[in-house]
């Protein structure tokens, strides 16, 4: 397919102004959320990116209409009318995301049954859904699983439980949090999940009336109430897109200033973009980020949980670091297989070894388990241009920061898949000067 491909002709410093909107983590679940409503809810800041498109199909088919609003960018969601979807119509989207995983517990309520396809979403470890069926269950949710997807059922009203989540996942956190509001009594959820997003989207759900509060150990209180309304929201920035193009300026000399960016949530990233070498500053509007000249450092580096270095910053900031003097190290502590990336840019001409040990300051659940998890990039390295296969949505946007980096011309293969997550990447990357191309058809 030739519109899948991206032609490349790097050495040009990316600069200029870009604009980042709602976050991908965020908007998709705050239109789960709708689900929950008898009243419909207006969200804004909604980018144009393919998991809005798989959500905003899969709530129509159970009855909710999805319509534009007055604002360039806000979606009116009407929950009014839902209704049980056919089944081969929400089988058609298995693949497609994740986030069909989150219809559970809204569809539990408002209908006492659900079916959910075979998930989808980026291949970067086994990405188990074991802590939402377990939480569904302590719930009062009966579950059956079918090769083709998921059936679940809900007896009786779902009542609130206590939970412990054996590690902080965003999604199972999400799963209760979506599940408890409407359940009866209450849940007390530990060992919860804190992202940003998690937080907006508790934001949306106490607008809508839930009751959630928020302890300091990563607990969450959830009083379960018996009818929701709506909500009128604004999404928080994308966290990760900006860091994204924060990373592509520094690799490729460049400066660009992310609209709408926000220091708040991005916090841990600044410190380690300066630490690196990069220079920033924050205005009310967004974020400009530019490589000072110079020298960029070496650094040791570690991905965790919020407030930790986010997993999603790592690849396309791995990219920079191939151009930083030193050694740098590099410890994936939430996805076993994030770094399977790096092997391009070594055909690039990268020098990235992987290890299986952790080598970071703290043992993670990978160490004893054989995954390829740790890093250590030497650089810098000159870069040359490639043929290269995109494999997950960041490592994507990682291989077009490298070729824009490169020294020559690469051909990116699968670029569709950065649809996903990156609102009219090719438009913006014009807008900062990169020299792109679409093969001749
Ligand atoms: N995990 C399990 N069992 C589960 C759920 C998770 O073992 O039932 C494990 C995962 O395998 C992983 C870890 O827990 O090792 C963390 O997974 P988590 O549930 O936190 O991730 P997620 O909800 O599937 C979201 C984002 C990811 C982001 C992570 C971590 C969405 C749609 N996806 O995934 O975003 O990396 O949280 O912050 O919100 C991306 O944007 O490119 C992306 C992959």
């Amino acid at each position: 397919m030739t519109d899948d491909v991206l032609i490349v002709h790097g050495g040009t410093p990316l600069e200029g102004e870009i604009r980042v909107r709602g976050a991908k983590n965020l908007v998709p679940k705050a239109m789960v959320a709708a689900l929950l409503g008898h009243e419909p809810s207006r969200l804004r800041n909604v980018p144009d990116i393919r998991d809005v498109k798989v959500v905003r199909g899969l709530l129509q088919l159970h009855g909710v209409t999805v319509r534009a609003g007055e604002e360039e960018g806000e979606l009116v969601l009407d929950p009014t009318y839902v209704e049980s979807a056919n089944v081969a119509d929400i089988d058609a989207h298995a693949g497609s995301s994740r986030i069909p995983i989150l219809f559970c517990g809204p569809l539990l309520h408002r209908l006492g049954h659900a079916f959910i396809p075979g998930l989808g979403g980026c291949d970067i470890g086994g990405r188990p859904v074991d802590f939402h069926f377990d939480v569904l269950r302590q719930f009062g949710a009966v579950i059956e699983k079918h090769p083709q997807g998921t059936v679940l059922n809900a007896p009786q009203r779902l009542r609130g439980c206590k939970i412990e989540l054996p590690y902080p996942s965003v999604g199972a956190t999400e799963q209760v949090l979506l599940t408890a509001v409407l359940a009866e009594g209450v849940t007390e959820l530990r060992n919860a999940a804190i992202e940003p997003e998690i937080v907006d989207l508790i934001c949306v759900l106490q607008k809508m009336g839930a009751i959630i509060s928020m302890g300091t150990d990563r607990t969450i209180l959830i009083t379960g109430v018996d009818r929701l309304g709506g909500y009128n929201h604004r999404a928080i920035p994308d966290r990760l897109e900006a860091a994204s193009w924060a990373c592509a300026a520094l690799a490729t000399q460049g400066d660009i200033y992310v609209r709408g960016a926000r220091q708040l949530e991005m916090m841990t990233f600044l410190n380690t973009f300066r630490k690196v070498g990069g220079a920033f500053s924050v205005d009310d509007e967004g974020i400009r980020f530019w490589h000072p000249g110079g020298e960029l450092k070496a650094i040791a580096l570690e991905t965790d949980v919020h407030p930790g270095f986010q997993t999603d910053w790592q690849q396309p900031l791995v990219v920079a670091l191939t151009q930083a003097s030193g050694l740098s190290i590099v410890h994936e502590t939430v996805y076993e297989s994030r770094l399977g990336f790096t092997s391009a840019l070594n055909q690039m001409g990268a020098h990235i070894q992987l290890y299986r040990e952790c080598l970071g300051g703290t043992p993670c659940r990978f160490g004893q388990r054989n995954f390829l998890h740790s890093a250590v990039v030497s650089g810098p390295s000159k870069l040359q241009g490639a043929e290269l296969v995109i494999p997950d949505l960041r490592g994507g946007f990682s291989y077009l920061i490298a070729a824009l980096a490169a020294q020559g011309t690469s051909q990116v293969h699968g670029i569709d898949l950065i649809n996903r997550g990156y609102e009219n990447f090719m438009d913006k990357l014009r807008a900062l000067g990169a020299q792109i191309e679409l093969p001749a058809a």
